[in-house]
């Protein structure tokens, strides 16, 4: 009987495709069977059909300098071109392009010819700014056009953008402008968040301040209408310069391997890294992969990710991907409360969307507001929802396919980073039986193996360390100003392999789980922390001598920050409260760093546990964290110590 019952369960956890959605699919079986009979020719054919060439390749893949890829390196095309002015070419011009929602509910309908347009102009601007092919542009934007049309006229020119989330601080924003040495920013006076004008033009302007200089102009967007200080010689408004500058621009075709893009991405050290990307392997990737795992039909889908342009799903599922496959898509300025909490399932039934890609955390803050919410709306158009950004478990993609999905659409779990630019691994809808919590088998073309810690394929069933055997179009070219770099955190762990940092399972049927992160990166809503960058702003407030952070389980975020910070003893009789000083270095992070990197808690401790060789033992601070019986301490230099720290916690 209870065999029964567990196969019943079993069966119910697995969800075969639906013969009607099976019909209509984009993909079909015969992806994977002309991705194993010649991964390399597959990939070839997908770049010829899903873009336009204005030379040909003819290699596809060049690993003769491992681990230095080239894909297509003898073609040459124009990214902007691509997701523009081919579509136009094509009778497309009056698809609408981006539903824009602004947060206080103002809207526009923008089509292909009118964004071809704008971004024609905008790339008129950046050229009488000086803006020549490499050169670097930051953009520090909400979510409105703008941002989509300043990232395009970017690569339109051949010049490469540097894109940083509106929620980052001046001096997050600075440094990644030095990194790059940015030499024009692309900034909005303020956008809309939580029913308030937030400043970006001031967080900017302080940046610069900071920074060592590279930057000559800052183009100005005018949303917020808040006050800015304005600075004659550098400072140009959008409205003034792009909305008269000639809408004609002769795009010129650019190497395959031109870079695109910088997106700065936290590791395992204080200091971001730039990753790289370029163009067309990239582009085919992120277009191939937004085709077939979003079953992509351009000419009646309303496609939503609801991510910002600041991270990579936006790079790739907001610009890129769409936009080359000349999807009809929503973009969103503002956060899922507000006005009210049903604010997103409200825009799923104005604008009709039939595809929803969003993150794990998302769906668990809704999911404790409870159904009646959703319920309140029209969801029907919906027909495939995607989920990204960290492991989702089971009961959020059951929540997520019946509450939202209506009981019976497909959910996609996809895995992948900023460094591999597009989507690695996921379930293809319509051709894969569905199974919740797994992200299950990597896309066509795309080799992933599980490791050992020595580098031994894990054979079967079993856990290890999550891999790339094979180079594939949109991986990373580098870390900008860093190839050293590059090597030691990607390839040398497992030689001619790329180590992704994700430790992973693989299942008897052979479907992939992803466990977390095995550095010391944290997951917090889906994106990416590092414990050390944390530990440094702690560590450069005046009162700490010490801190350690970890990454604590937490039920809607997936992960949170949790601090343990040791005062200085000069310090110890200034502060009157504990609690004082903990809420003083919560708001120091967030200041530094940004808000996403706010510490949920941070414990004032007199102590910290280390090893004898001095090494503080995060392990220890997790388990205490998440208010676990603390593990195995012999390896500590006191081991009387957790039980000091724990009372003190009290
Ligand atoms: C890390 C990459 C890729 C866009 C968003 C995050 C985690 C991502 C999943 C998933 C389990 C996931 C991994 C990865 N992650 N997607 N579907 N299941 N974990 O990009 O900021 O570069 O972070 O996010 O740990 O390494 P990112």
């Amino acid at each position: 009987m209870n065999a029964q019952i567990d196969h019943a369960l079993e069966e119910i956890r697995r969800f075969r495709p639906s013969p009607e959605f099976a019909a209509q699919a984009v993909a079909d079986e015969g992806l994977y069977d002309a991705a194993r009979t010649d991964r390399l020719e597959f990939w070839a054919d997908q770049a010829r059909t899903l873009l336009q060439w204005e030379k040909p390749f003819t290699r596809t893949l060049d690993w003769s300098n491992p681990p230095f890829a080239k894909w297509f390196d003898d073609g040459e095309l124009n990214v902007a071109v691509n997701c523009l002015d081919r579509h136009v070419d094509a009778g497309l011009g009056d698809r609408v392009a981006l539903h824009w929602e602004g947060e206080p509910g103002d809207s526009r309908d923008i089509t292909y010819a009118e964004l071809t347009d704008e971004v024609k102009r905008a790339a008129n601007t950046l050229i009488d700014l000086g803006v020549r092919e490499g050169d670097r542009v930051a953009i520090y934007l909400p979510m409105i056009p703008e941002a989509v049309v300043s990232m395009l006229a970017v690569a339109r020119l051949g010049a490469i953008h540097s894109v940083v989330f509106g929620g980052f601080s001046a001096d997050s924003l600075a440094s990644r402008i030095d990194d790059a040495e940015a030499s024009v920013v692309i900034t909005a006076d303020g956008g809309y968040r939580k029913g308030r004008v937030f400043p970006l033009k001031p967080v900017v302007d302080e940046a610069l301040e900071k920074s060592a200089g590279s930057v000559r102009n800052v183009l100005v967007v005018r949303r917020g209408e808040n006050e800015v200080d304005w600075n004659a010689d550098r400072d140009v408004w959008w409205h003034e310069s792009v909305a008269t500058a000639s809408n004609e621009h002769e795009a010129r075709a650019f190497e395959a391997e031109h870079p695109l893009f910088i997106l700065y991405t936290s590791g395992t050290t204080g200091k971001p890294k730039g990753i790289l990307h370029t163009s067309g392997g990239y582009l085919t990737q992120a277009a191939f992969t937004h085709r077939n795992v979003f079953d992509l039909h351009p000419e009646r889908d309303v496609y939503w990710c609801t991510a910002d342009v600041g991270w990579i799903t936006g790079h790739s599922y907001v610009v890129y991907g769409p936009l080359a496959n000349g999807a009809t898509q929503v973009l969103y300025e503002g956060t899922p409360d507000t006005p009210h909490p049903g604010r997103w399932w409200e825009i799923v039934e104005k604008y009709g969307v039939t595809i929803l890609y969003t993150a794990p955390t998302a769906i668990r803050s809704f999911m404790k507001l409870g159904r009646q919410i959703p319920h309140e709306f029209n969801l029907r158009t919906l027909r495939l929802l995607g989920s990204v950004g960290e492991p989702i478990n089971p009961e959020a993609w059951i929540w997520y396919r019946h509450v939202i999905g209506g009981g019976s659409i497909p959910v996609v779990d996809t895995w992948w980073q900023t460094e591999t630019g597009a989507i690695m691994i996921s379930a293809l809808p319509g051709v894969t039986d569905l199974k919740p919590g797994s992200a299950q088998v990597p896309v066509p073309g795309i080799s992933i193996d599980i490791l050992d810690d020595d580098g031994t394929a894990v054979e079967g069933e079993g856990g290890g360390l999550l891999v790339a055997t094979e180079p594939w179009p949109s991986m990373l070219r580098g870390i900008w100003g860093d190839p050293e770099r590059f090597k030691e955190t990607y390839w040398e762990k497992f030689g001619d392999k790329y180590f992704a940092g994700d430790g992973a399972r693989r299942d008897e049927d052979g479907d992939i789980w992803l466990l977390g992160r095995v550095d010391d990166v944290m997951n917090v809503s889906g994106h990416r922390l590092s414990t050390a960058e944390i530990e440094s702003s702690l560590v450069a407030h005046p009162w700490t001598a010490e801190a350690a952070v970890v990454g604590a389980s937490d039920e809607t975020t997936g992960q949170a920050v949790v601090a343990f910070v040791i005062l200085k003893a000069s310090q110890v009789s200034h502060v009157n409260d504990p609690m004082e000083a903990s809420e003083e270095l919560r708001r120091h992070v967030a200041t530094q760093i940004g808000a996403i990197a706010r510490p949920r808690q941070v414990f004032i401790v007199n102590e910290l546990p280390k090893t004898r060789s001095g090494k503080i033992m995060r392990r220890l601070l997790r388990d205490l964290a998440e208010g676990r019986e603390v593990g195995d301490t012999t390896t500590l230099a006191d081991t009387s110590i957790m039980e000091v720290i724990s009372a003190q916690l009290r």
